[in-house]
């Protein structure tokens, strides 16, 4: 099965949206910086454009999903909120142009990938974002217990053996993954945390002044 349908079908077996505890943070941070564009990368059922679209930001998102489209175009209609939904394959290419958002977003979605498409995802967010333009996600820590739930397809990977994310490859990440990944790919870490949830919350900017290399090294 295709990894949009994949995710069609984790949708309609019940896949819950990620809660909003980051929203009030992240909608005064970007008031304050006064960043008006924001993407929604992996933008689910769209409760996280809502927020800030209710709060005045330009918001967009994309998802892989149709199904998650559609809900979130119904959400985003339902509440009177304008904002532009996309459906494309993220970790090919975000169909915006360069130097397009003032900030960009991702709950629970980057670390769906092998690492090569998630650097080409975090030189894509590059590419779209301002200089200084801010990068937030979170990523799910895979904990100890929940190892015998997925099968390691090598040191990096994992594939979940039951649930709604049954068959869909994870990108295993640590700490130290993540700040090299950023790095290489032009971001500045500002802040990486771990929620009261367990998932890596990440806050970058994009530097300029940092020069784009190839693959993370090891
Ligand atoms: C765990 S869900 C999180 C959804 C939403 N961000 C939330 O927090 O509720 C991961 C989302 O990433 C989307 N996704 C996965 N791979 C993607 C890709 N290559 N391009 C765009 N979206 C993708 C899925 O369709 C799904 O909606």
């Amino acid at each position: 099965m295709s990894r949009s349908k994949l995710w069609d079908k984790a949708y309609e077996l019940g896949l819950k949206p990620s809660p909003l505890i980051h929203m009030p943070m992240l909608a005064r941070l970007f008031k304050r910086e006064r960043a008006r564009r924001i993407l929604d990368l992996g933008c689910g059922e769209g409760q996280h454009m809502l927020y800030l679209a209710k709060r005045g930001f330009e918001v967009y998102g994309v998802d892989l999903s149709s199904t998650a489209i559609e809900r979130a175009k119904d959400l985003l209609k339902k509440n009177g909120v304008k904002a532009r939904v996309i459906r494309c394959d993220a970790f090919k290419g975000i169909p915006f142009k360069s130097n397009f958002f003032n900030a960009i977003i991702s709950f629970r979605t980057v670390n769906h990938g092998r690492k090569k498409e998630i650097e080409r995802l975090f030189r894509e967010a590059n590419r779209v974002l301002i200089d200084n333009g801010m990068l937030f996600i979170t990523i799910r820590k895979l904990p100890r217990h929940a190892r015998k739930f997925v099968k390691f397809t090598d040191e990096e990977h994992y594939v979940p053996i039951g649930g709604k994310e049954k068959g869909i490859i994870h990108f295993k990440f640590t700490k130290e993954k993540l700040r090299k990944m950023l790095a290489h790919t032009g971001f500045r870490v500002n802040k990486l945390w771990v929620d009261e949830y367990g998932y890596y919350c990440l806050l970058a900017l994009k530097d300029k002044k940092l020069k784009i290399l190839g693959e993370t090294p090891e």
